[in-house]
């Protein structure tokens, strides 16, 4: 069947979610690193147990929550208008710096977000980008009160754009969403931002590895869940060549 469609995860892949180091180092230097990889790893872990405990909120309250969690995990004192700031970082994440171009170069295809993200917030981050131009819709997996992988949500991918799942490029760098993905039956392309060779040379440091080596190890690597990507590429301007050809 022809490809008719591209849909996009968001948080590490069209958006760096690294980005918010700026303004964690700023608000408490010396721990922007720490406080950044913490937070990101519970922001996921509170979705993953919120869904099994069958207590749903939003990803909006979820990212507030982690970072509460990491704050007071690290002692770290901070007022409500601080870490009102700091959480506002999620609304100004950065675009990987291909994201626009590849987007714009695939402009003959459909293209869409499909995010953990609440409504609002990724309203916020993609009018900050200036990307909403470029993208047909944004869906998120609120509309119905899932997480990913739950299969729920890629199903709502599949109704909101009227398109079998056979027609639908799903893009993700993050690997339980590539799972979780590939698994529902959509074709998976995942963007590699770190390749394992690198990864391992950097987690052969015996004297001791950072933060965000370990955020690498745990969560940007492919899973091993029984559901592996159709093709691995570098940037996400590697992907209009392949699309093109199953068009
Ligand atoms: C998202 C998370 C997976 O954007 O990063 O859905």
């Amino acid at each position: 069947m022809a490809l008719k469609a591209l849909v996009f995860d968001a948080y590490g892949t069209l958006f760096d979610v690294q980005s918010v180091a700026v303004v964690t180092d700023e608000a408490f230097p010396g721990h922007g690193e720490t406080i950044t990889q913490i937070w990101r790893l519970k922001q996921l872990e509170y979705t993953w147990l919120r869904a099994l405990m069958g207590r749903y909120e939003d990803f909006w309250t979820v990212t507030r929550d982690s970072l509460d969690f990491t704050l007071a995990t690290l002692g770290l004192a901070a007022t409500p208008d601080l870490i009102a700031r700091i959480a506002a970082a999620y609304d100004a994440l950065e675009l990987y710096p291909e994201a626009r171009q590849a987007l714009e170069e695939l402009a003959g295809f459909r293209l869409a977000i499909f995010s953990n993200g609440s409504p609002a917030m990724l309203k916020r981050l993609v009018a900050q980008a200036g990307i909403d131009g470029l993208l047909e819709t944004v869906i998120s997996v609120d509309e119905i009160g899932v997480y990913k992988p739950d299969p729920r949500g890629y199903e709502l991918v599949e109704r909101r754009l009227g398109l079998a799942r056979e027609e639908i490029l799903f893009v993700s760098s993050n690997g339980f969403d590539i799972a979780g993905a590939k698994a529902y039956g959509f074709t998976v392309a995942r963007i590699e931002r770190i390749p394992a060779t690198a990864l391992r040379a950097e987690l052969a440091n015996t004297s001791g590895i950072g933060p965000t080596a370990l955020f690498k190890a745990l969560r940007m690597q492919p899973e091993r869940l029984g559901a592996s990507a159709d093709l691995t590429i570098a940037r996400l301007t590697d992907l209009a060549a392949y699309a093109t050809k199953q068009r």
